[in-house]
């Protein structure tokens, strides 16, 4: 956990140079958009990734959205059919995030989509935000930087007064124009509204010739349980477990024989960001019965049981 407080930088060449050295470096950037202030880091780093749930204090394990700089950039990492054309050219930059089909050799780590095959991408339409994806080069996984359970950060000072402590920097930006998150569209088949936000449903409606279908409860669309569930690995999951049974692969945490271990040396952060890899290697092992070692319950470990949880419920 970072103690000491975020470094405030200008929305200058100078200040977005070092908020991109940071996040180069694996560390955690806030910064300003249309819509709200992001909690930024590498997409590709797990660590990274990790680090902003830990930040968040975030108790489960929800998808990320990735902020790219154009429409190309964004075309590296998922793929695009028609209606997410017409509305990427119609709505970016702007206040829309499409969730497309994921490139799995995009290099995107797997925490960021939960461990999803689809992923959700938008353009943002703010200068700062726009210089400091320039300035580094990369998809950057950024949730509204707040601690989880509060409010948006729509202002410099409600970053600082929410995460100040738990991040590396914070780029002020000024108020965000928008100050409401972005709208969320599904475009895996119908095009879906996922979750109301900065740009009306109707606009997008209008674009795509046709009503968008909308998902039991916009605000909360997909349950995570229900995204999780893509995820459970094929094995039969035993929780708390302290020794392997006959039959069963050791899924261990900390100091202890396993056959694959989150973290030995018993990091919570390691073990968030390895978690969703070693489920896909027990089923690539063609793993029938797991046995998974206690987690401690506080900080990330609260978002890696409850992922566990939903693993070992019966299917
Ligand atoms: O305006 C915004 O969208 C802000 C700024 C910083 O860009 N970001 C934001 O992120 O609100 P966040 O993490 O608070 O919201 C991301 C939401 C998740 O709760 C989830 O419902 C949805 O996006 N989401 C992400 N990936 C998804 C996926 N693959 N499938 C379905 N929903 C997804
Ligand atoms: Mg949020």
């Amino acid at each position: 956990m970072r103690t000491r407080g975020a470094a405030l930088l200008q929305p200058d060449a100078a200040g977005l140079a070092r908020a991109a050295e940071i996040l180069t470096q694996g560390g955690l950037v806030s910064f300003p958009t249309e819509t709200v202030y992001g909690l930024g880091a590498d997409a590709r780093n797990d660590r990274a990734v990790a680090a902003i749930f830990a930040a968040k204090g975030r108790p489960s394990f929800n998808p990320l959205i990735v902020h790219v700089g154009d429409i190309a950039a964004a075309n590296e990492i998922c793929d695009f059919n028609d209606d997410a054309r017409c509305l990427a050219a119609a709505f970016w930059p702007g206040a829309l995030t499409l969730v497309l089909p994921l490139r799995p050799q995009a290099g995107i780590s797997r925490l960021v989509t939960a461990g999803l095959d689809s992923i959700a991408v938008r353009v943002p339409d703010h200068e700062v935000a726009q210089g400091l994806l320039a300035a580094f080069g990369g998809p950057v996984a950024a949730p509204s930087a707040n601690p989880s359970g509060r409010i948006s950060p729509t202002t410099a000072a409600h970053v600082r007064d929410g995460l100040g402590h738990r991040i590396d920097a914070l780029v002020d930006g000024g108020p965000c124009a928008v100050g409401l998150e972005s709208t969320i569209v599904a475009c895996l088949g119908a095009p879906t509204l996922l979750r109301a936000g900065g740009i009306p449903a109707e606009a997008i409606a209008a674009c795509l010739g046709r009503p968008l279908a909308t998902s039991e409860n916009p605000d909360a669309p997909v349950s995570p349980g229900q995204l999780l569930s893509h995820y459970a690995p094929v094995g039969r999951v035993r929780l708390n477990a302290t020794a392997r049974q006959d039959g069963e692969v050791m899924l261990g945490f900390g100091a202890m024989e396993a056959d694959l271990n989150l973290s030995p040396t018993g990091d919570l952060t390691e073990a968030a960001a390895r978690l969703f890899d070693c489920l896909h290697q027990l089923d690539a092992m063609g793993a029938a019965r797991i046995a998974v070692a206690p987690i401690p319950d506080h900080g990330l470990g609260r978002a890696i049981n409850d992922r566990l949880k939903r693993a070992a419920a019966p299917r």
